[in-house]
């Protein structure tokens, strides 16, 4: 039953605290000096933690997937990646979440635009795999890496004759709390793309950013090995860079505001965070959330993606980055 609001006399006259806050739940006000939990606090709360996904597990069950539900029924074929530890039912960080996806032979999924910004890893593909942009068809080969930024019509295909899989990466969580989500289908459902005149903004292919890698020096604070990165940056709210991890290497440990997803492109190696050890390999993803302290550390060498929010962090003067001596 809703309360009687309380009169202004009756809130005048209120004689002892416990009375006035009575008086002020029915006129939906709290009294600020009285709050149970502060709202200003000295750091972060890390209200999410790290996690790990295995492409193993994802790969099997895309497969099941793959003999349950065709791309009619769903329009699209993934797996979210949700951080259910931190009380979740969708974001892997704040303001991130990805996805496995899959798309067997002789399936199109589905063009259609949304507000929140996307961008694809591929992991598993063979010639015939694509994704068409704003009319423009490109084609999906591991390492690959394609955007679909706000607005712009994506539908995915596969001409081939085996399974595609990748990761998506998208700001909903971000879209989610500003609120500015808009969605539409394609009038023309399977739009159909031609192969790009020239080198597309949309696309990243694996065989330029390794040789970019190849001919980079190591990146000087020791955090990112040898670290390129991709557009600059790739979409309005998320930043990519490919990092190079030679054989028997370790980063520097640091900590940022950024919210950060990896995925391993080539490779083995561990990333400890806040002294909890992450075995990778290739196609995993992790997600390093807010103010983590973390590095990675590689027997073998590897490439790891590195998705970040940096973009957002430094446009709103939030990003802050913590690399000092305490943390080693
Ligand atoms: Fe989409």
């Amino acid at each position: 039953m809703a309360l009687t609001a309380a009169t202004p006399q009756q809130l005048r006259d209120s004689g002892s605290l416990e009375e006035l806050y009575g008086h002020l739940a029915t006129v939906d006000m709290g009294p600020g000096w009285n709050k149970k939990t502060p709202s200003l606090y000295p750091t972060p709360k890390n209200k999410f933690p790290p996690a790990q996904w295995r492409y193993t597990q994802a790969k099997a069950a895309l497969d099941a997937a793959g003999r349950l539900i065709n791309t009619d029924l769903a329009e699209r074929r993934n797996l979210i990646l949700t951080n259910v530890k931190a009380g979740s039912d969708y974001a892997t960080a704040t303001t991130l979440v990805a996805a496995y996806q899959m798309i067997m032979p002789g399936e199109h999924a589905r063009s259609h635009r949304h507000s929140p910004n996307a961008l694809r890893l591929i992991v598993d593909a063979e010639p015939g795999t694509y994704t068409v942009v704003d009319g423009v068809r490109l084609e999906m080969m591991p390492g690959d890496v394609l955007l679909t930024p706000n607005w712009c019509w994506h539908g995915h295909g596969n001409d081939g004759k085996s399974n595609g899989y990748w990761i998506d990466f998208l700001d909903v969580p971000l879209v989610h709390l500003l609120e500015p989500m808009f969605f539409e289908p394609n009038p023309d459902e399977y739009a159909k793309g031609q192969k790009p005149s020239k080198g597309s903004a949309m696309y990243f292919a694996w065989s330029e950013t390794e040789a970019r890698l190849f001919g980079a020096s190591p990146e000087p604070t020791g955090r990112y090995g040898t670290q390129v990165e991709l557009g600059s940056p790739a979409m309005e709210t998320i930043a990519l860079h490919m990092m190079k991890l030679g054989p028997n290497s370790s980063t520097s440990p640091y900590r940022t505001t950024a919210n950060t997803i990896y995925s391993p492109v080539e490779g083995e190696g561990e990333t400890v965070v806040e002294g909890e050890v992450f075995a990778w390999k290739r196609g995993d993803v992790l997600v390093v959330p807010s103010w983590q302290k973390h590095f990675h550390r590689t027997a073998k060498g590897g490439v790891l993606f590195r998705v970040t929010d940096e973009p957002v962090m430094s446009k709103l003067g939030f990003l802050r980055e913590d690399h000092g001596k305490g943390l080693r």
